[in-house]
């Protein structure tokens, strides 16, 4: 795939359908599909509770895109850094317009703040390469632009009922924006990782690593509940809850290391075509792959560039900025396979004593800075057995936060799908172009990831903050 497309991030409003639901509130917790009782809200606090959660989650969101624009200056922010993506202030300004597209016109029902930009900053219309030959709003105007979508987003939010439909239901369309500005943010962040120059990103080193017992968990066999259709937040592609199974399967405690990564390398992985899918061989001979993106060998080290600074390849954290057919070569390799995204979801949701499903691998409760690595605390992942209190019931580390992982499985709407609020969410993505990668990043704002949580690229990327874990068949011997 070329650097023409748009990704996952880049969805665009065209039309959507405001499709009635029942509400879940918080006494469904155990019906019939065991789904945990998400909702990212705590709905005993009723409507108000919802309101001031969404006025904390956009004042978050924006006070990181306003750091990732202020850090760089008006030259850098119109110019392209890679072809790979958008200039950083064609993000800014689309941040906005999807703002408001959904909360100023749709559901505030107010007059159009710029309807003359809706088509400039479409991203179904425009690759991501042909954005900076685009007319665009320069910086002070993009930044004066979503400052006025909102301020009038504010004052919807205080009038908005946020009940009596589905967009509106547990603030839904709020949260769905805020996501979105956060999943930008992650783009952006991904810009500044391309751009070459001095460090100008800041941030405190991740927590040391740990201990974390055996190397692989056994995961036991039979079915768990996938999916959700209580989590307030969730988007249309998670839902619903539904019995998924698996036959008994080892998983990786933790991500693959650049450590055990480089052993790979060093072993003339991407030289043996034995380890590669025919589509991966005939990918990594055409891109000339050697490493992962942003290694660099100096002598008989390797280096890492992060951010701007280079510094000796760190051992114990997990490899970051690997493609799907990297990653599935390695696990060959290491006599192993990637996990399927069932068996990763159950990995990280099932818990053998109850039978029920967690909305995070630790729990129920919202991720803190002691369960997971997110909300770019960290410019990097942080070692494995940093978060000890972030571990699955079955001994799982980090499968939230560090680094998205990849997973075998294509993008597809599991049974019951239904389309919301528009088919270019995700519907139009399904099928064997995209694999689903899990789990978040550090670059992940905790209000845009879960357990249910599905992302999706083209197995060939490698600029986004992606790694995996490798899982294996259980054999009857260790069974017995
Ligand atoms: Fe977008």
């Amino acid at each position: 795939m070329t650097s023409t497309d748009h990704s996952r991030t880049d969805h665009s409003r065209t039309d959507h359908s405001r499709t009635d639901h029942n509400r879940t509130d918080r006494a469904g917790r155990d019906h019939s599909d065991h789904d945990s009782a998400g909702t990212g809200i705590d709905r005993d606090s009723g409507v108000e509770g919802i309101r001031d959660r969404v006025a904390t989650q956009l004042a978050r969101a924006r006070q990181r895109s306003v750091a990732l624009i202020d850090a760089v200056d008006d030259h850098d922010l119109v110019r392209q850094h890679s072809k790979l993506m958008s200039p950083l202030v064609w993000d800014l300004a689309h941040i906005g317009n999807q703002e408001e597209l959904w909360l100023v016109r749709d559901v505030g029902g107010r007059e159009p703040v710029r309807q003359d930009i809706d088509e400039l900053y479409d991203a179904f219309k425009h690759a991501r390469s042909a954005r900076p030959e685009l007319p665009l709003l320069g910086p002070a105007e993009a930044r004066r632009y979503v400052g006025e979508v909102r301020d009038k987003v504010f004052d919807v939010l205080e009038t908005s009922p946020l009940e009596g439909g589905r967009l509106l239901d547990g603030g839904f369309a709020f949260g769905m924006i805020v996501q979105h500005e956060q999943q930008h943010d992650e783009t952006m962040l991904a810009t500044h990782q391309l751009r070459v120059g001095p460090p100008v990103l800041d941030a405190s080193p991740p927590p040391r690593g740990g201990p974390v017992g055996p190397a692989e968990v056994l995961v036991p066999g039979g079915p768990f509940t996938m999916g959700t259709s209580t989590e307030a937040w969730a988007l249309d592609n998670e839902r619903p809850a539904h019995q998924a199974s698996t036959d008994p399967y080892f998983i990786d405690t933790t991500p693959v290391t650049n450590g055990a990564y480089a052993a790979f390398v060093d072993d003339g992985g991407y030289r043996d075509p034995r380890w590669w899918s025919d589509a991966g061989w005939a990918h990594v001979r055409k891109a000339s792959l050697v490493a992962p993106r942003f290694w660099v060998r100096e002598g008989d080290q390797w280096l890492r560039t992060a951010f701007g600074v280079t510094a000796p390849l760190e051992a114990d954290q997990p490899v970051v900025h690997v493609c799907f057919y990297e990653a599935e070569a390695y696990a060959k390799w290491a006599g192993k396979r990637l996990p399927t995204e069932v068996e990763w979801e159950k990995a990280a949701r099932f818990d053998p004593a109850s039978g029920r499903s967690r909305r995070y691998p630790w729990g129920d409760e919202e991720p803190t800075g002691a369960h997971a690595n997110l909300d770019q605390r960290h410019l990097s992942p942080a070692p494995v057995g940093a978060y000890p209190a972030g571990a699955s019931p079955l001994g799982v580390h980090q499968l939230i936060g560090d680094v998205w992982e990849w997973t075998s499985s294509d993008f597809r709407g599991y049974g019951g799908f239904e389309v919301f609020p528009y088919a270019e969410y995700s519907q139009v993505f399904f099928g064997p172009d995209y694999k689903v990668l899990r789990g978040g990043s550090f670059g992940t704002d905790r209000s845009a990831v879960r357990s249910t949580f599905r992302n999706w690229d083209y197995p060939i990327r490698r600029q986004i903050f992606a790694g995996f874990r490798c899982a294996r068949d259980a054999s009857p011997e260790e069974l017995a």
